[in-house]
């Protein structure tokens, strides 16, 4: 049996995730209207691997014997207008969902609940990458950003992201 907290806190995380699927989907959608399919492409991807996280803890509950709440997903929250707007916005909210998992972190290792720490180790570690790669794109548009020649470039490398199935199974 999971710990009422830390199963609470597992539950809320599913809704958690496919609204960042939701936030990602909007981002992909402010691209393809200003003609940068490679920036949409990257976002849609990227929207696909919240869906795969908000399953992964929907599984490991189920496999816990916890029965779900699905929850509304609220509408997603964000106000762009330049095209560096979504790559700020999505640091921060991978930076926000860091702080979650944390959170789910500290409640599980208070009850010594090693299984769940283990399952979350993978979450830890994902967390850092998606971090890295939300501040890599920052950093690539301020570089290059300006130059109609070098956007079209990167808008090409963005193009090039391929869905990939998480390394996680439970
Ligand atoms: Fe599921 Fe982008 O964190």
């Amino acid at each position: 049996m999971l710990d009422q907290k830390v199963a609470d806190l597992l539950n809320q995380q599913i809704n958690k995730e496919f609204y960042s699927a939701y936030l990602y989907l909007e981002f992909a959608n402010f691209y393809e209207t200003k003609g940068l399919d490679g920036f949409a492409n990257w976002y849609k991807v990227q929207a696909q691997e919240e869906r795969d996280h908000a399953m992964l803890f929907y599984q490991y509950l189920h496999n816990n014997s916890v029965s779900v709440t699905l929850e509304a997903i609220a509408k997603p929250e964000c106000s762009l207008n330049g095209l560096s707007d979504p790559l700020k916005a999505a640091l921060e909210h991978e930076e926000y969902v860091t702080s979650l998992i944390n959170t789910i972190y500290a409640a599980a290792n208070e009850v010594h609940d090693f299984r769940t720490l283990q399952f979350l180790d993978w979450f830890v570690k994902e967390q850092g990458e998606e971090e890295k790669n939300a501040s890599d794109l920052i950093t690539k548009m301020d570089l290059f950003g300006s130059d109609p020649k070098s956007l079209y470039m990167l808008d090409n490398e963005l193009a090039g992201r391929v869905y990939a199935a998480p390394s996680l199974v439970l």
